[in-house]
Formats: C-alpha cells, sequence, structure tokens
C-alpha cells in the first residue's frame, strides 16, 4: 500500500487544515518542546517564540486553541549530554517529546492536527540531518533511523510525521514501517522541495540543530537548481505516499511553489521560515502594520497554490482576528 487517501480525511481537523476555505484553519503553530519543567525561553532572534517544556507547552497550546489554533507542529529540542552519532533520542519513546505528543493527544484528542518534525539533526551531536560515515552523510542507514523516529511518534499519537531530512527515498520508507507497525491512519507529510536557504538561521538557534562542519548542500536543494528538481522532487515523494507536499522556505520561492502545486495531486503546504518570519518582526513594531504586512504574505501563500502554511505568526493571527 502506497497511498491511501483516506489518511487526509481522518478527523473533523485534518479535513478543515487540508480542504476547507484558506481560513485560520489553515495555519500550523510550530513549538520547540525542551526537557524539565516551567521552561519558557525566549528564542534568539524570533521574538513571541519560545523554548518550553511540556507543562508550560500545554498552556500555550490551550490558549491558542482557545483563539482558533486548530494544528501544531512539534520540534524536539534536545540537551547537549543527550546528543550521540545515532540521534538515540529522537526515537526514544520516553523523551520530552514524545511525552508532549502524548499528552497534547490525551487533552486535545482529535480536535487539534499534531505533525511532528522527524529529522536527526536536533539529536545527532554533529547536527547532521543524517548518519556520518567517513564525513560523508549516508543516506540508506540514516533512513532506516528515520523510519525507526516516524513509528515512535506514530506510537505516541502524530497525525502527520514530517520529514525534514531530504533523503532519497525516505518517504516510501517511512509509509512502509508504518504500516508495518499498524499505524495505517498516520499520515506522512513530506518537506519534498526543501532548499539549502539561508533564511534557517533562528530556527537552528531554537533547535540548537546547527552543523558542526561542513554543511546541508549535499542533501537540501541548491538554490541556483531550477523547477524542474523541484518537480521531480514533488512528484518523486508524492508517488512514494507523501500525504502533503511541502516547499521550504516560502517567500523567496513563491514561484516554485506555484509550479509545484500545478503538478501534484496531494495539499500543498509551505513553511514560512524563521528567517523570514524575523524579518517581519524586525521591521513592523507596531500590531497595525505587523497585521498589514502578515495579511499580505498569507494571501500570497494562498495565491501560489498553498493550501497549509506553516508558520510562526500563526499566534498572533489567531490572538488579532486577523484571518477567521
Ligand atoms: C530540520 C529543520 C530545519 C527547519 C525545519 N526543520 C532546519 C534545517 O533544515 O536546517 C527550518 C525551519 C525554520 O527555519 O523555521 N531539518
Amino acid at each position: 500500500m502506497k497511498t491511501r487517501p483516506r489518511i487526509n480525511r481522518w478527523t473533523e481537523a485534518r479535513r478543515e487544515l487540508l480542504f476547507g476555505d484558506f481560513s485560520l484553519k489553515s495555519l500550523v503553530q510550530p513549538h520547540f518542546v525542551v526537557q524539565g519543567s516551567n521552561v519558557d525561553n525566549p528564542v534568539n532572534g524570533m521574538e513571541g517564540i519560545h523554548q518550553q517544556s511540556v507543562d508550560v507547552l500545554i498552556e500555550t497550546i490551550r490558549k491558542d486553541v482557545e483563539h482558533g489554533i486548530t494544528a501544531i507542529m512539534l520540534f524536539g529540542v534536545v540537551e547537549q549530554s543527550d546528543k550521540d552519532e545515532q540521534a538515540t533520542k529522537a526515537s526514544d519513546s520516553t523523551s520530552h517529546l514524545h511525552e508532549a505528543i502524548k499528552q497534547i493527544k490525551s487533552e486535545f484528542g482529535d480536535t487539534i492536527v499534531i505533525m511532528t518534525d522527524v529529522c536527526l539533526c536536533t539529536a545527532t551531536n554533529h547536527g547532521h540531518c543524517g548518519l556520518v560515515e567517513h564525513d560523508h552523510i549516508v543516506n540508506d542507514a540514516s533512513v532506516h533511523r528515520l523510519c525507526e523516529i516516524a513509528v515512535s511518534h506514530a506510537q505516541a499519537g502524530a497525525d502527520y510525521v514530517c520529514a525534514s531530512d531530504m533523503m532519497d527515498g525516505r518517504v516510501s520508507a517511512i509509509r512502509h514501517a508504518l504500516e508495518t507497525a499498524n499505524h495505517t491512519s498516520t499520515g506522512v507529510l513530506s518537506y519534498s522541495v526543501k532548499y539549502a536557504s539561508s533564511f534557517y538561521g533562528p530556527f537552528r538557534h531554537a533547535a540548537d540543530s546547527s552543523p558542526e562542519f561542513g554543511d546541508r548542500s549535499t542533501h537540501q536543494m541548491n538554490i541556483n537548481s531550477g523547477y524542474g528538481e523541484a518537480v521531480l522532487e514533488a512528484q518523486l515523494d508524492e508517488s512514494e505516499g507523501a500525504d502533503i507536499i511541502m516547499v521550504k522556505p516560502g517567500l523567496p520561492y513563491l514561484d516554485v511553489l506555484r509550479k509545484v502545486a500545478d503538478c501534484v495531486h496531494r495539499p500543498v503546504a509551505v513553511y514560512n521560515v524563521s528567517g523570514e518570519y524575523a524579518m517581519v518582526m524586525n521591521s513592523a513594531k507596531d500590531l497595525d502594520s505587523r497585521k498589514k504586512l502578515v495579511c499580505e504574505i498569507m494571501t500570497s501563500f494562498k495565491r501560489a497554490g498553498a493550501d497549509v502554511v506553516v508558520t510562526y505568526h500563526a499566534r498572533e493571527i489567531a490572538r488579532n482576528a486577523w484571518l477567521q
């Protein structure tokens, strides 16, 4: 079984996220989950975004839900001392991230859509998105670890596991692993078209996931690559069974988003990344000018074909009712 179209129809929250008119319910709010309790650390360069321990996170989500947010994306931030070569912590079912997924699921059930980041970079001691052998990021062994991480998230209660690593063949491998573990209603969101962009700076700070040596250019797409490669990556993931296709970053790649949205048959998401968020927050200090910028940006994503927008602006949009 490669594609299960019912996955995107499984809950009302999923249907509204993917198939409703473009609205507040089309937005996904990212969160950075840290170990401990009562932790609420502002993230450098990302005003309004905090690293939070599970207890604080639950309260934040409760408030967000009251304001109408129905989808979240969780990133687990791993303590330095817990990082290793194999990214062991990333698939440890007792980790704070897994605890967060379980608690959110038990508290909010199917009323919200829980997306979880599946990558190695937050849990490897070298900060790379895959396993490293002889200074190279190896593909297939990394995919094996990604499958273990994805299944562990599904087990904890994730609606969608979100492969952000850009290894070849990971979507079909993850789909297969989910099937084998009987998680037939868990979807795969693929970061299909993800560029080796300079717009991820603040995020890497927030997730503590900067590579210790080298960069991500052997797996993320070259910023000069043409539409052909973007379409190829998107269609490959679609054929491998991805339930949602994502383009990332957003604003510098609106043209790519349009191309991809026109050539796939699955819902399309765009990631309005940390560097884009920081630009807006740094340039528009008062609420009114921010409202205009943020609404114009959301409109541009919608026009370019996005069904879903992952954005750090979601909370402010919800609290001020900028999008109904
Ligand atoms: C992990 C990952 C990254 C982002 C999302 N997932 C960083 C990267 O690829 O280097 C970036 C998100 C953002 O900048 O907001 N691989």
